[in-house]
């Protein structure tokens, strides 16, 4: 059990991890912005892990992670009341490809100057352990796969970029002094918590290609536009290797668990996905198998900036953390859509 700050975990993977977190005996601080998210997700949480919200297991404080004087606050009020702050789970920032390479300063400055921020704090309170959000969009457009951690990197929009330089940080403080970092890439994290009480909820039209599908399912779009069909995969539609929240806040639990562990200087860098790449069809279809709803869609051309492939090669952080995916996309199509039609409009409007 251990005092753990979470940046960013109003949100929809943070959220998740949270509640697992709850369940492994952790004591939670949020800190959030909820520029994206809603403290509603965190009451949900509370809900369903049985803690009072505001309370010692969960709180929320509203931050913005560029505040380092509220940070060190922050730790400073945990550490007068004995509950110093020991780990941190780090979600906070910005993540839309195309809005990254529309507004690339804004995108170092929340991404990379807040996350020097956090880690200027947390050095100002002798807490080095920290779990980071990368991302496997820093492979680029790669050649060989499966994609490994060795495999080089290549980011090519400012979202990647300043995923990896975050990383690079982590890599100097380990060589400067006793951090222990785990640098996280996730593949596409989809789904929702099997209650169908929390989930993805993304501000406006969706971008990504999961809750499109269920914002569809609920009747909140008439038809999904298939961006490509003329790649080299077998159905000439792109591929992605799609993995459950709930493995991924999972992998959270066994990363954290492991630093903590460990008495060493460590900084890792893990793969999180299933290993196995699945097609925007098979999706589709898989989602359409799990909850008997028909997806209409179109064949339209390439979106600027996708790659054909991203596919991981999980097995680090099998050998490492003993972890491995071990939910289906029928897991994934279900419990995606016992949250999204439970909650048709999202967290907005609801109590
Ligand atoms: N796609 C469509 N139609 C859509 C949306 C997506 O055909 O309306 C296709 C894309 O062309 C791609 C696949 O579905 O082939 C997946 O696209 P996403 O937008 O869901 O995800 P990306 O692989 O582009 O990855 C992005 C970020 C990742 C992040 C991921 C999930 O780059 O960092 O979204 O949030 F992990």
């Amino acid at each position: 059990m251990a005092n753990i700050l979470v940046t960013g975990g109003a949100g929809f993977i943070g959220s998740h991890t949270c509640l697992v977190l709850l369940s492994h005996g952790h004591n939670l601080v949020v800190i959030d912005d909820l520029s994206n998210s809603s403290s509603v997700a965190l009451e949900r949480v509370a809900k369903l892990a049985g803690v009072g919200f505001g309370k010692e297991r969960l709180q929320l404080i509203r931050c913005d992670i560029r505040d380092q004087a509220k940070l060190e606050a922050v730790f400073t009020s945990k550490a007068n009341c004995s509950s110093q702050l020991e780990a941190v789970i780090h979600f906070a920032g910005l993540k839309a490809v195309s809005e990254s390479v529309a507004k690339p300063l804004h995108y170092w400055d929340v991404n990379v100057s807040g996350s020097t921020a956090l880690l200027a704090a947390m050095e100002a309170h002798e807490c080095r352990t920290i779990v980071f959000s990368s991302t496997s969009t820093v492979y680029g457009e790669p050649e060989f796969f499966p994609l490994t951690e060795s495999t080089p990197t290549n980011p090519i929009h400012p979202y990647a970029q300043t995923k990896l330089a975050v990383e690079q940080i982590l890599g100097s403080l380990a060589i400067a002094g006793p951090w222990r970092s785990a640098c996280l890439r996730y593949f596409n994290p989809v789904g929702a918590h099997p209650s169908g009480s929390i989930g993805e909820d993304p501000l406006g039209v969706p971008n990504n290609l999961f809750p499109y599908i269920t914002q569809i399912a609920a009747g909140r779009h008439e038809k999904l536009r298939v961006f490509g069909d003329d790649y080299l995969t077998d159905d000439g539609t792109g591929i992605r290797d799609y993995l459950h929240v709930m493995d991924l806040a999972e992998a959270h639990a066994a990363a954290l668990d492991h630093m903590l562990q460990s008495r060493a200087p460590l900084n890792l860098t893990l793969n999180l996905g299933t290993g196995k790449g699945l097609s925007v069809m098979n999706v589709v279809h898989g989602f359409e198998a799990a909850t008997g709803v028909t997806i209409p869609y179109e064949m339209v051309g390439r979106r600027a900036g996708d790659v054909p492939k991203l596919e991981a090669c999980p097995k680090k952080a099998e050998k490492i953390l003993g972890w491995k995916a071990k939910r289906s996309l029928a897991d994934m199509c279900r419990d995606g859509w016992a949250w999204q039609s439970a909650n048709p409009n999202g967290y907005r409007g609801s109590k």
